[in-house]
């Protein structure tokens, strides 16, 4: 019996490793195209680079965005997504974005933190060309809250300091605060070292852009971009935190994309955007009067009396 136990113990082992290697032939090929495309990744050339003598941050009193006679095409597209785009805004103001889908609003504000290049024109931060920062310098003055809110794999706390990684607990807390935020994290079972999961899964689509947004505060920024930021919030939510960033964005350029007219109607200035052409400029009240496209918006959303312009 003792033999016959040997013998099957070694030839299951022999048995074993003749498996294992016919599984190297399944398995290389795999191998083979998985490090093909790594591969190309790795080797991708960056499109968007910093010159090679990049000018210093230039010091001014008031901090001011220019975009003068902007027109882009996509890389990969024939048609020009935004036209002759012009507008100017300065330190304190808020400036609104509205247009219907596909309108160009989200590709207007990518171009401030160069996701993309100008095709022509040029988009001037305090008075300087955005080409001619270095790309970490001009990234520095940006709080920009994307469309779709990302969180990382972490904790809370760790994904609003990826804003600022030096921020203190009490900055962290304060951000939360003014985003809204705080409640919501306070009645998780840890609080700020609740763990987010992979794609966010364990929070909320409102509570990721609180997220978001908080982790742009944090780091205190020169220009805040939201990128309709506040679409999954409740109109309660929406009207408080708007009020908090008020406080907050004082000396900065608040730059608001948004579909619903009660989230900018106080801005300074709104811009209406349609197939990438600038078609009203002006305060809401202006813009009722004006601007149809406008007007045909508002009166989708509001009632008659809140229409009523004079
Ligand atoms: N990466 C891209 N490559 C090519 N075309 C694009 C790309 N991204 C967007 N577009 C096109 O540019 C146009 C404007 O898109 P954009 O995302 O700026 O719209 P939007 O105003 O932000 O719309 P929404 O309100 O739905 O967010 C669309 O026609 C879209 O198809
Ligand atoms: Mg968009």
């Amino acid at each position: 019996v003792g033999r016959l136990v040997a013998f099957q113990d070694y030839l299951f082992h022999a048995m074993f490793s003749m498996m294992l290697f016919c599984s190297v032939f399944v398995m290389y090929p795999r191998a083979a195209v998985s490090a093909k495309r790594i591969q190309e990744i790795l080797s991708t050339q960056v499109l968007i680079k910093d010159k090679e003598s990049t000018m210093n941050v230039p010091t001014v009193n008031e901090h001011t965005l220019d975009f003068d006679h902007v027109t882009f095409v996509y890389p990969d597209g024939e048609e020009p997504v935004l036209k002759d785009v012009s507008f100017k805004a300065c330190q304190g103001q808020t400036i609104a974005f509205i247009g219907s889908t596909g309108s160009g609003k989200s590709t207007l504000i990518n171009l401030i933190p160069r996701f993309y290049d100008v095709s022509a024109g040029t988009i001037k931060i305090d008075g300087q060309n955005v080409q001619d920062y270095s790309m970490e310098a001009l990234r520095d003055k940006i709080g920009f809250i994307p469309q779709k809110a990302m969180l990382f794999t972490g904790t809370i706390a760790e994904n609003i300091r990826y804003g600022k990684e030096d921020a203190t607990m009490e900055e962290v807390v304060e951000a939360a605060k003014i985003a809204q935020g705080y409640d919501f994290i306070m009645e998780k079972p840890k609080g700020f070292d609740e763990v987010i999961t992979e794609s966010a899964t364990n929070v909320s689509g409102g509570q990721r852009q609180r997220l978001s947004i908080a982790r742009a505060l944090v780091k205190k920024p020169e220009i805040y971009i939201f990128d309709d930021s506040f679409s999954a919030l409740d109109f309660k939510t929406d009207a408080m935190l708007r009020k908090a960033l008020k406080q907050v964005t004082k000396q900065s350029i608040m730059l608001v994309v948004a579909q619903r007219i009660s989230t900018i109607m106080e801005a300074d200035k709104i811009i209406v955007l349609h197939e990438g052409k600038v078609v009203g400029e002006g305060t809401h009240k202006e813009l009722l009067k004006n601007c149809s496209i406008y007007y045909e918006i508002a009166a989708s959303q509001l009632s008659e009396e809140e229409l009523a312009y004079e």
